[in-house]
């Protein structure tokens, strides 16, 4: 597939303000719990995503300072700027998580308005508020006077399959205060079954009227699928979460061809591979030789399964136990 430069979007602004925070850049990475360990951001980071937020953090392990919760929340310089998220529906709750985590010198708080696992949405987190717009909207006004940074949320289209409410409630966050609105253009009980929807993308443009950004996000997984999704929906910047596991590559690819349409080449094997050994020497510091270890095992899937990983492979990869067979594995991918 190739960039249609007609399509190319054309900002004045390479960056954008997510209120008083600079944000350079308009290729973002999306927070997965799971896949948002400290070393996945800092690479992302520099290969040019241009901020990060935590994954959902669990509000009881915080308010009861659970040693290894806090543990997570530490961060480098080289993460920056960096949001952290929460999810919770009491404001006598919400605020002093709130005011918790910017303690730990996050650039910004991020409220999840979308999260679709039943757990949360039964207890009325997450995309369950999306069918409560007053109650988002007394939320995230609470949250925004108790903070001293900026508080941005993340929304979905809507709840129910074909429901679309992400816009109203984008709407009453940004007059709560928020200084940026990003949209998932799928609903809660659409899971990852439906379609992304770019148009409940735009309605949510529309409906915050230039006031913040607005962060499109779903199925960016290459640098035209980027490009779709600006020309398709007016938002200001994308959010990448499935795309960019194993390939941050793509934020450097989105970025550079926004500044100056230029399309990056896709990464060499042995670029991909210095990267991939880069990570996981990160991880094995970050969490100790064999946690890490096993970790990084499972992101080779990401990074190397673009160079064609069949059943074989992928059953020694998942049976490497020690770096030197992991190496072996790549040596003969390499040279296949
Ligand atoms: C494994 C996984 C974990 C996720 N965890 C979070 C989360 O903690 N907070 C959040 O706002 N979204 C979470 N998401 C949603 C993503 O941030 C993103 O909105 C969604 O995957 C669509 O983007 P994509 O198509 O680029 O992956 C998660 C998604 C996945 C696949």
């Amino acid at each position: 597939m190739t960039v249609d430069a007609q399509r190319r979007p054309r900002f004045a602004d390479p960056g954008f303000w997510l209120g008083s925070l600079r944000v350079e850049g308009r290729a973002l990475m999306a927070p997965m719990v799971g896949y948002n360990e400290a070393p996945l951001r800092r690479i992302c980071r520099r290969f040019g995503s241009a901020l990060a937020v935590t994954e959902m953090i669990k509000p009881e392990k915080l308010l009861r300072d659970d040693p290894q919760l806090l543990r997570g929340l530490c961060f480098g310089p080289d993460e920056r700027p960096l949001g952290a998220q929460l999810a919770l529906r009491e404001p006598s709750l919400l605020v002093p998580a709130a005011e918790r985590v910017v303690e730990f010198g996050f650039d910004f708080v991020d409220l999840n308005l979308g999260c679709p696992l039943k757990k949360e949405c039964r207890r009325g987190w997450g995309a369950a508020l999306l069918r409560e717009p007053e109650r988002a909207q007394a939320l995230i006004s609470a949250v925004v006077e108790a903070v001293p940074c900026p508080v941005s949320v993340k929304v979905r289209a809507g709840y129910e399959l074909g429901e679309r409410q992400g816009a109203e409630v984008a709407r009453r966050a940004v007059d709560a205060g928020a200084a940026l609105v990003c949209v998932h253009g799928r609903t809660k009980m659409g899971w990852y079954r439906e379609p992304n929807d770019p148009a409940a993308i735009r309605d949510v443009v529309r409906a915050v009227e230039g006031r913040v950004p607005v962060v499109g996000n779903g199925d960016v997984v290459s640098l035209e699928s980027a490009v779709a999704l600006f020309a398709e929906t007016g938002c200001d910047a994308v959010m990448i979460g499935r795309g960019a596991v194993g390939n941050p590559w793509l934020f450097r690819r989105i970025d550079l061809y926004l500044r100056s349409g230029e399309v990056l080449p896709e990464p060499a094997f042995d670029e991909v591979r210095a990267l991939y050994r880069e990570h996981l020497d990160q991880l094995e510091e970050a969490f100790g030789a064999r946690r890490g270890f096993s970790q990084g095992k499972r992101y080779a899937y990401y990074y190397f399964g673009r160079f064609g990983l069949d059943n074989r492979t992928r059953a020694r990869i998942a049976g490497a136990r020690r770096r030197a067979e992991l190496e072996d594995v790549l040596d003969a991918l390499a040279g296949a």
